[in-house]
C-alpha cells in the first residue's frame, strides 16, 4: 500500500515523552513530544521538534532549558489534559494533578509521577519544515530504581510510545544478537 509522504510519520512509533519548561515569571508548563530523538553520544545531546506556536518553545527560547520526562502507561489518561492548548502560564502540570518536584541542574521542574527524567540545556535551535528543532545537551539524569538495573526494564515501566491519533504502543524487550 502506497500512503501519502505526509504521512510518514505513523510507520514510525515514537517514545512519547512530557517536556516540561518554566516561564521568565516562573510558571512551569507541560507538553506531550513525540518528535524527539537521541543525537550525539558524547556530548549527550537530544532533540526534540516543537511548533513554534507551543509554550514550550516560547520559554526555551526566553531561558534555554528543558526537562524531558519519560512517562509510562499509567499516565496515558493524562495525555489529553498535558496537550490542551490552555493560555499561557496555565500550568498543564497541576491542570492534569500531577506533582512539580525539583530538578537537579535546571529551573524547570520534573514530573514526580514519570518514570524517568532528563534534564537539558539548549545548544542550538533550527526551524526545519513547520517546526523547529531544540538541541538540548543533557546535564543529568535520573530514572527510578525499580525501571532500571543496568538496561531500562520497559516491560515493566511501560513506556508509552505513540503511533498516531489516539493510537499508542507498549514495548516488548527481545535479545537481538550484534556483531561485536
Ligand atoms: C502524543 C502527542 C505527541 C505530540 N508530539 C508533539 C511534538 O513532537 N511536537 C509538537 O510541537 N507538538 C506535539 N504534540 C502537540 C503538543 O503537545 C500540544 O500542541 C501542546 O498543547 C503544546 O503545548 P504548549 O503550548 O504548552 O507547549 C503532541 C501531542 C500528543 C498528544
Amino acid at each position: 500500500m502506497i500512503i501519502s509522504p505526509k504521512e510518514y510519520y505513523k510507520l514510525l512509533v515514537r517514545t512519547t515523552v512530557v517536556v516540561t519548561t518554566i516561564s521568565r515569571r516562573g510558571i512551569s508548563n507541560a507538553a506531550p513530544f513525540s518528535f524527539n530523538t537521541p543525537v550525539s553520544f558524547n556530548p549527550p545531546i537530544i532533540v526534540i521538534a516543537s511548533s513554534p506556536e507551543h509554550d514550550t518553545w516560547r520559554n526555551i527560547k526566553e531561558n534555554g532549558e528543558f526537562v524531558v520526562n519519560i512517562i509510562g502507561e499509567d499516565l496515558s489518561d493524562k495525555i489529553k489534559i498535558l496537550e490542551r492548548d490552555y493560555p499561557y502560564e496555565v500550568s498543564e502540570i497541576k491542570e492534569a494533578g500531577l506533582t512539580e518536584a525539583k530538578s537537579k541542574t535546571v529551573k524547570p521542574p520534573r514530573i514526580k509521577e514519570a518514570l524517568a527524567w532528563i534534564e537539558c540545556r539548549m545548544i542550538a535551535n533550527h526551524k526545519i519544515g513547520d517546526h523547529i528543532l531544540i538541541a538540548g545537551e543533557v546535564l543529568h539524569v535520573e530514572v527510578k530504581d525499580e525501571y532500571f538495573n543496568g538496561k531500562f526494564d520497559v516491560e515493566k515501566a511501560k513506556p508509552l510510545l505513540h503511533i498516531a491519533g489516539e493510537l499508542f504502543a507498549i514495548p516488548l524487550a527481545r535479545k537481538v544478537e550484534r556483531a561485536r
